[in-house]
């Protein structure tokens, strides 16, 4: 049976044109650098729930890197006045559910960084600085919005090619689509380039819509079936476009899924062996929580056999 989930494909083209607030960049990581070298800070607070790609593009800009720990909602466990002045807190969206990071936590910091990775579509103030990555939610090969004060000046020089062989290699379920796509994910650095001209053409003429509205018709799907079993409890706000359905379950079960079909990332491998020892909650996230498949490319019967083998398995126990 065909796999549910993994990376996306090419993303189809409409007529439609859509524009996007912010400079468009290359990546998440290039964003993040081109905040920090604007800013320079001290210091910078980070989640210890966070991949390592983040993490190492804060090192990398001279900022020392100050880890802190998350409540059960995943909101940060971080008190606005231990942070002094010359630091700055970079908070994730999760799952793009804004439940995780509302906008008046943000605002009690003074140099809040909003790390919209998982939650591409959630719209943001300019007074504070914030990025995403559309490749996360869109089948595009790269591709971020930075918005902050002045963030048009930012100078991008470069702008690379960004193949999208692996994209059309998974369209046609061509076998060495998975290797491509590792290449291709190993090619982003923290250099501050441009988006490619390629993936701001895709990018404006996606069927946003459609994706947005599969997406949570998806995880409402899933929230329906699965909501009570489901350890994380968050809502689905009225404008929130999730990336993954969230479920954590008791035991960690990501291979049992994968051998079944379910294509589950695990986010993030890194917490439960990285140095200083990450929080013992953050661990279990990264150990015990199911990204569950939802984006655009499926619909109800895909989301009833997700529903339907992570029953299974955890029966199974
Ligand atoms: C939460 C989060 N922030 C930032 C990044 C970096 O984004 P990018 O891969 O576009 O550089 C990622 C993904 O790697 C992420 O998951």
């Amino acid at each position: 049976m065909t796999p549910v989930g993994g990376f996306l494909e090419l993303e189809p083209l409409t007529e439609q044109i859509t524009d996007f607030a912010g400079k468009p960049l290359r990546s998440g990581r290039a964003c993040l650098s081109a905040i920090l070298n604007r800013e320079s800070p001290k210091r910078v607070f980070v989640p210890s729930y966070l991949c390592d790609a983040a993490v190492r593009a804060v090192s990398a800009a001279g900022s020392n890197v100050e880890f802190y720990g998350l409540d059960s909602d995943l909101q940060p466990l971080l008190d606005p006045r231990d942070v002094d002045q010359d630091s700055m807190v970079l908070m994730v969206t999760y799952f793009g559910l804004s439940q995780t990071l509302p906008l008046s936590l943000i605002r009690s910091f003074r140099r809040p960084i909003v790390d919209n990775a998982c939650a591409f579509y959630r719209s943001m103030p300019g007074d504070f600085w914030s990025f995403n990555s559309a490749r996360k939610f869109v089948g595009v090969a790269d591709g971020a919005y930075l918005t902050g004060p002045n963030s048009a000046e930012i100078d991008a020089s470069s702008n690379v090619f960004g193949s999208e062989e692996h994209l059309r290699a998974r369209q046609l379920g061509e076998p060495d689509a998975h290797q491509l796509y590792r290449r291709a994910e190993r090619s982003f650095d923290n250099s501050v380039s441009a988006m490619s001209d390629r993936s701001r053409r895709r990018m404006s003429r996606a069927d946003h819509v459609k994706i947005c509205n599969r997406r949570r018709r998806n995880y409402e799907s899933l929230q329906e079936m699965l909501g009570m079993a489901n350890r994380l409890q968050i809502g689905l706000d009225a404008d929130d476009v999730p990336h993954y359905y969230p479920f954590l379950s008791s035991i960690p079960i990501h291979q049992r899924l994968i051998q079944e079909g379910i294509l589950v990332p695990s986010l993030w491998s890194e917490v439960i062996t990285r140095s200083p020892r990450s929080p013992s909650w953050e661990q279990d996230l990264a150990t015990r929580l199911l990204p569950l498949p939802i984006d655009q490319r499926y619909g109800h019967v895909h989301m009833e056999r997700v529903a339907a083998v992570v029953r299974e398995v955890l029966d199974d126990i």
